[in-house]
């Protein structure tokens, strides 16, 4: 029922843990379920150069927000603020229909990240 490639994210996770010096962090949480994703971002020159994660919840929830740690990583902030739930699922050469709420976990968390890098970016400009 899950790609090998999900299967392989699961079960050998990328990017996973935290970053101290985050530049933006999100964590959203599944209404559905209860799972909570927690995501780092460093950005350098407006690009993501370090993103780290810690999920807690389902395989599929825990395999979609490896993936989007691989997609995110060198991308500017616009295009990663671009990257939606159904691309992280084609991604993983598809989600089975009822884990597709999983991956708007991963894609919501990034957002959230990139909103905080945002705020924070422009507090600091000025002050
Ligand atoms: Fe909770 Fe998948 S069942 S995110």
């Amino acid at each position: 029922m899950y790609s090998d490639k999900v299967m392989d994210h699961f079960t050998n996770p990328r990017n996973v843990g935290e970053i101290a010096d985050a530049d933006g962090i999100g964590e959203v949480g599944n209404a559905r379920c209860g799972d909570i994703m927690k995501l780092w971002i460093k950005v350098d020159n407006d690009v993501i150069t370090d993103i780290k994660f810690k999920t807690f919840g389902c395989g599929a929830a825990i395999a979609t927000s490896s993936i989007i740690t691989e997609m995110a990583m060198g991308k500017t902030v616009s295009e990663a603020e671009g990257i939606t739930n159904q691309q992280v699922a084609e991604e993983l050469h598809g989600l089975p229909a009822v884990k597709m709420h999983c991956s708007n976990l991963a894609a919501e968390a990034l957002g959230a990240a990139i909103q905080d890098y945002r705020t924070k970016a422009a507090s600091n400009s000025a002050s």
